[in-house]
């Protein structure tokens, strides 16, 4: 399987979880009404959305969907540094459509990730949810910008300080055809001011914007919702009422 994630998989948490400090208080929002049912965390990573999921709800059983290896490592520890977690969550190490789920869903979780799934695997997404999610249940993803295909100047998105080191990870993207970008991603590591680690790593990322999220849920009979604060680009998937 190709990982995307093998060269950069030991900055994603330290990289990510500045993210989550926003996303944290609108996803445990969106999901604590959830309806009981195993719950689905696509993309788990290093498990900044798997530990949100286990805190708003309390009770559930967690199924984190994760194909990278080296981003699995970092998930299996906090999964295990936690008695809770370690109860009631199950790693996989599959992508989504290839991973053995529970029949019925109460709630899928996709944050960060519906980028990665082409028009085809989204497909086969909205089928998965509509055949498997609990009459009340629900899925809640994010859509990240841009949508449309355009160039991104590069910019830092992210840095942390651990100890004497500083990471940074640098993004810029090349708009590739009307419905994918490349990603151009630069992680540095620096002591003090002096560069001592640089790693340059590419991937497709899949636009999708609101209005044709809309249009594919609906044919596949589900319907879309937005969700506060708008500006996270979160929304909220139940089934269309019949
Ligand atoms: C940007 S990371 C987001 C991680 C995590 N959801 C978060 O927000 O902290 C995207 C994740 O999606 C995973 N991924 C990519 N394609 C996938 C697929 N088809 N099924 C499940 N996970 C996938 C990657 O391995 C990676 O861990």
């Amino acid at each position: 399987m190709n990982d995307e994630y093998a060269e950069s998989a030991e900055f994603i948490d330290l990289l990510i979880s500045p993210f989550w400090n926003d996303l944290a208080p609108a996803l445990t929002e969106a999901i604590k009404t959830a309806a009981p049912g195993p719950v689905v965390d696509v993309g788990a990573g290093s498990g900044c959305g798997t530990a949100v999921i286990a805190e708003a709800i309390p009770e559930a059983e967690i199924f984190a969907v994760e194909p990278s290896a080296g981003l699995r490592t970092a998930l299996l520890a906090r999964v295990n540094a936690d008695d809770s977690l370690r109860e009631r969550v199950t790693v996989l190490p599959d992508k989504l459509l290839a991973a053995d789920l529970p029949e019925q869903l109460g709630l899928v979780v996709a944050m960060n990730v519906i980028g990665h799934f082409s028009p085809t695997e989204r497909q086969a997404f909205w089928e998965l949810l509509a055949a498997r999610l609990a009459p009340d249940g629900r899925a809640v993803l994010n859509l990240q910008p841009p949508s449309e295909p355009v160039d991104i100047p590069e910019a830092v998105a992210a840095t942390r300080q651990v100890g004497r080191r500083r990471y940074e990870v640098r993004a810029r993207a090349r708009a590739t055809s009307d419905t994918t970008l490349t990603w151009h991603m630069t992680y540095r590591t620096y002591q003090a001011e002096t560069l001592v680690d640089e790693r340059a790593l590419n991937y497709t990322w899949h636009l999708v914007s609101e209005s044709v999220l809309r249009g594919e849920l609906a044919r596949a009979g589900l319907r879309l919702h937005t969700t506060e604060p708008t500006d996270l680009g979160m929304f909220t998937i139940t089934r269309a009422p019949a």
